[in-house]
């Protein structure tokens, strides 16, 4: 992979894909499919919309993530967005490309999730993403073939998701992308700040027993503290019943001041927290790490190395007065016969 990009991640100046934006036809000229945007941009708030954000990141990150329905799930209005910001960045020669984090991220989150599904205690897990968005690991992953799989977010977004992927699916030329790689697939519509979601979970097939791989990928910032917390303790007490594995990005502080942000929840040591309510191993990564670079960071003056040379606890950058912004990608995992320690799991309260 790193052969074939730059510096920032992108693929060499002969990707005509940089002077102008192909959108697939379905997207263009498939009446249900362009409702069905209209709609979003109608009617949707900044946190439903925020699916069809992370989708557009997949889809123009292309040439290392290989999502090709992520073009009809993200909608033209996101796409054209994101790929005027990465055409900017390109012509400037910038360090880092916009959307970088998004890709890392995803095959981060793609290659933890395989190999929790690969361990001794993996094969066969059931696997739940909570706020799914447009996520379509389901069809793109076939470490998931043995796995049934949950897909958990509003009503409205699930819905619209549905629609666009039945009218992919009626159309000759996408339907070979989406075919089922899952062993199978269900859809749960449900607000994760309410206290049903579980038994919303339950009663469509979800066991509570059976090893458990929960997937919070771009979600916990959304909610506020208490709200993330309840979730995360939630899970974490699951360790008591399976083994339970959690894949989960943090922002730091820092992170969730940025103006503008509508993020809430942050942790500045999420590889402390997750042990205080019950989990027992964590691992945790930031971008740029080795287990985080996939060879899309290789600018030496990246934005990412500057802050991975600082300790944890800088808040502001002292050569530029910046603040330090991180995403942390943490794997956190628990089970029956390891939760003995004092620090087990903590009781809802
Ligand atoms: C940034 S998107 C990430 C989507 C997906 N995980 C991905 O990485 O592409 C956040 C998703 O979380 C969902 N979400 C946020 N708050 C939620 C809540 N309280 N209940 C259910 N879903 C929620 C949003 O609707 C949105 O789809």
């Amino acid at each position: 992979m790193s052969e074939e990009v730059t510096n920032n991640g992108l693929l060499h100046d002969d990707d005509p894909e940089w002077q102008d934006l192909k959108l697939p036809d379905l997207l263009l000229h498939n009446e249900v499919v362009r409702q069905v945007h209209a709609t979003i941009e109608k009617e949707w708030d900044f946190l439903q919309r925020s699916a069809c954000q992370t989708a557009a990141g997949r889809a123009l990150w292309k040439h290392v993530i290989h999502d090709p329905l992520a073009y009809l799930l993200a909608g033209e209005t996101y796409l054209r967005s994101l790929h005027e910001k990465m055409k900017k960045d390109r012509l400037n020669n910038a360090s880092e490309t916009s959307g970088v984090i998004l890709a890392v991220r995803t095959l981060w989150f793609d290659s933890r999730l395989e190999d929790a599904l690969n361990s001794p205690n993996g094969r066969q897990a059931q696997v739940v993403l909570l706020g799914a968005g447009m996520d379509t690991r389901a069809y793109r992953l076939s470490c998931l073939q043995e796995s049934d799989v949950f897909e958990v977010d509003f009503p409205g977004v699930l819905q619209v998701k549905t629609t666009i992927l039945e009218a992919a699916k009626e159309s000759t030329n996408e339907c070979e992308q989406i075919l089922l790689k899952a062993k199978s697939l269900t859809r749960v519509a449900a607000d994760i700040r309410e206290n049903n979601w579980l038994e919303k979970l339950r009663s469509v097939g979800f066991l509570p027993h059976k090893n458990t791989i929960w997937i919070l990928e771009g979600l916990l910032y959304y909610l506020s503290h208490s709200q993330a917390m309840q979730v995360l303790k939630i899970l974490a007490n699951k360790c008591c019943v399976t083994h339970t594995v959690l894949l989960a990005d943090f922002m730091n502080k820092p992170s969730t001041t940025m103006s503008n942000s509508a993020f809430q929840f942050y942790s500045d040591w999420p590889d402390q927290l997750l042990p205080s309510i019950g989990f027992t191993h964590v691992r945790l990564s930031q971008i740029g790490d080795p287990d985080a670079h996939f060879g899309l960071l290789n600018d030496p003056l990246n934005l990412f190395n500057k802050l991975r040379s600082l300790p944890r606890s800088v808040e502001i950058h002292p050569d530029d007065g910046t603040p330090c912004c991180r995403l942390y990608l943490v794997e956190a995992s628990g089970s029956p016969e390891q939760n003995t320690t004092p620090n087990g799991p903590m009781t809802l309260s």
